[in-house]
């Protein structure tokens, strides 16, 4: 009994302490420029650009990361909000590229 009570305090110190320094993740730049962008490019960029007058600007690492934090793109990829209904629907393999590089694993 002990034991277990041992093993159960242990578990809920180590998830506090986890959620306390887990850092913020930033999305790796480099795997953004090999896997991320050429998607971006096919999908988004031709109503996510400088002349679109869209809050989110996808041309570049840092305004793609904008998105993410201020406008849920990641959220929006996956549930297939984006691109729009009647515009093609991204692959099933392309959404979970971006998905794992914005959760950076
Ligand atoms: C056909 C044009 C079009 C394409 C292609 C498109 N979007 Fe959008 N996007 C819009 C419009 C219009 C809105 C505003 C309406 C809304 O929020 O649903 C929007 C909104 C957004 C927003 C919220 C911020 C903003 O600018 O309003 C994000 C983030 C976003 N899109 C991401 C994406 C991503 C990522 C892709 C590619 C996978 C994509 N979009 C493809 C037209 C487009």
């Amino acid at each position: 009994m002990i034991r277990i009570l041992f093993f159960f305090s242990v578990l809920t110190f180590t998830s506090c302490t986890y959620n306390e320094i887990i850092p913020v993740c930033t999305p790796d730049e480099k795997e953004f420029s090999d896997l991320v962008k050429p998607i971006i490019e096919n999908n988004c960029i031709s109503c996510h650009n400088e002349s679109s007058n869209r809050p989110a600007v996808l041309d570049s690492y840092e305004g793609v990361i904008g998105a993410l934090d201020n406008y849920l793109l990641k959220e929006r990829v996956v549930n297939k909000s984006m691109p729009p209904y009647g515009f093609p629907e991204m692959s099933q393999e392309d959404i979970d590229i971006v998905k794992n590089w914005a959760n950076c694993e």
